[in-house]
């Protein structure tokens, strides 16, 4: 394999196709960016419909709130949206049902453990729970909580690391020296792997993905930080301000993973919290953080990353309610002489 450097790569498009890949595959064991499309005019279907939802959702509707501002425009592209989305869901559970009458429970794609196969074997025990209402909400808010946040983060710790070339060569050395060049790395190797768990969460303290976490509503009266909350008020946490405060935090505006060091799986009381606390907290914490680890760990494992010149990768905070870059993320990478072998065989 020879060692070309690849010019000035986009990553957040990749960032995302990967990480949809990953999800629908989990989902409905299928894949629709890259290579091997099964079904490209499904493949084109998914595509369209993704796109019209991520538009729309980073369309603030200002009309929830005042109802003067109330556009009917937006709520019929929402509800267009919504159908499309709807039927195409359906789609996918008609055919899993389809094929779970057609060939029985024992031939080779049954017993891919899919989401939409393990839960229609739960509808049959308990019809009314498992609905095929419920499944498609499971499967619209895995695609649409678990996709920008993992992108985000994934995106903000290379550009941190691109910036800090020091760090980047530390936790190289890390993973060669645990996984080698053999093979990739893997889930149960993440534990082992203290450098690249600190620049994760690092990375998150800093750029959390989500910065004021989801909207929460009192269900009684109480008090917050000395605040008095009647029932029923929406409240915003600015996790952001917590994560960044120099009260809390030595020189919060450093990039420093070395802080973690020894903190007990990086939780420190509430001063980090990422995926939120409590009953509410991120259900998808496990899968963000595998995600997170694994791309990142192959991407350094595989690839020596370069700024694309000399000036440092812009971490201008782009406008909305997930923390994203402002500016695309651009690098040049070029396999590493080492993985030449390993990454001939993939
Ligand atoms: C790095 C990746 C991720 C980050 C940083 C993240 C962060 C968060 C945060 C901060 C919340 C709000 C918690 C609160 O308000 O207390 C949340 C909620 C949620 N997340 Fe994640 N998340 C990530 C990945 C995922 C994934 C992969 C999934 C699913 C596959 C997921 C599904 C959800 C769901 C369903 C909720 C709503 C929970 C509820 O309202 O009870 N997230 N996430």
């Amino acid at each position: 394999m020879p060692a070309r450097i690849r010019e000035s790569t986009e990553l957040r498009t990749m960032f995302f196709e990967l990480t949809l890949n990953v999800m629908m595959r989990m989902i409905a064991g299928k894949r629709y960016y890259g290579d091997n499309i099964a079904d490209l005019e499904e493949s084109k279907r998914f595509k369209e419909i993704h796109k019209e939802t991520f538009k729309l959702a980073g369309t603030p509707c200002i009309g929830d709130y005042l109802p003067l501002f109330k556009s009917k425009k937006l709520e019929n592209m929402l509800i267009k949206c919504q159908r499309k989305r709807d039927e195409f869901m359906q789609g996918l559970i008609e055919e899993h049902r389809r094929r779970r009458r057609g060939s029985g429970h024992d031939s080779e794609t049954d017993r891919k453990n899919t989401l939409i196969e393990v839960l229609l074997g739960l509808q049959e025990s308990e019809p009314v729970y498992y609905n095929d209402e419920i499944i498609k909400g499971l499967m619209l808010i895995m695609l649409l909580a678990g996709t920008d946040t993992t992108v985000n983060a994934i995106e903000w710790a290379l550009s941190l690391l691109l910036n800090h070339q020091e760090v980047l060569e530390k936790v190289q050395k890390e993973i060669d020296k645990h996984v080698g060049q053999e093979r990739l790395i893997e889930e149960s190797d993440l534990a082992q792997l203290p450098c690249l768990s600190n620049i994760i969460n690092e990375t998150m303290r800093m750029y959390p993905p989500s910065p004021l976490l989801l909207p929460h509503e009192s269900s009684e009266k109480c008090v917050v930080g000395g605040f008095h909350i009647p029932q029923g008020t929406i409240l915003f946490a600015n996790l952001w301000a917590i994560q960044n405060d120099p009260k809390l935090w030595a020189d919060p505006t450093k990039f420093k993973p070395e802080r973690f060091e020894g903190v007990e799986r990086g939780r420190d009381g509430f001063r980090l919290m990422p995926f939120g606390s409590g009953r509410r907290g991120c259900p998808g914490e496990g899968l963000g953080l595998t995600m997170f680890g694994l791309v990142l760990g192959s991407m350094i494992q595989c690839f020596q990353w370069m700024r694309t010149g000399e000036e440092m990768v812009d971490m201008t905070e782009g406008a909305g309610l997930t923390l994203s870059k402002a500016q695309p993320l651009h690098a040049k990478c070029r396999p590493r002489p080492i993985m030449f072998n390993l990454l001939s065989q993939i």
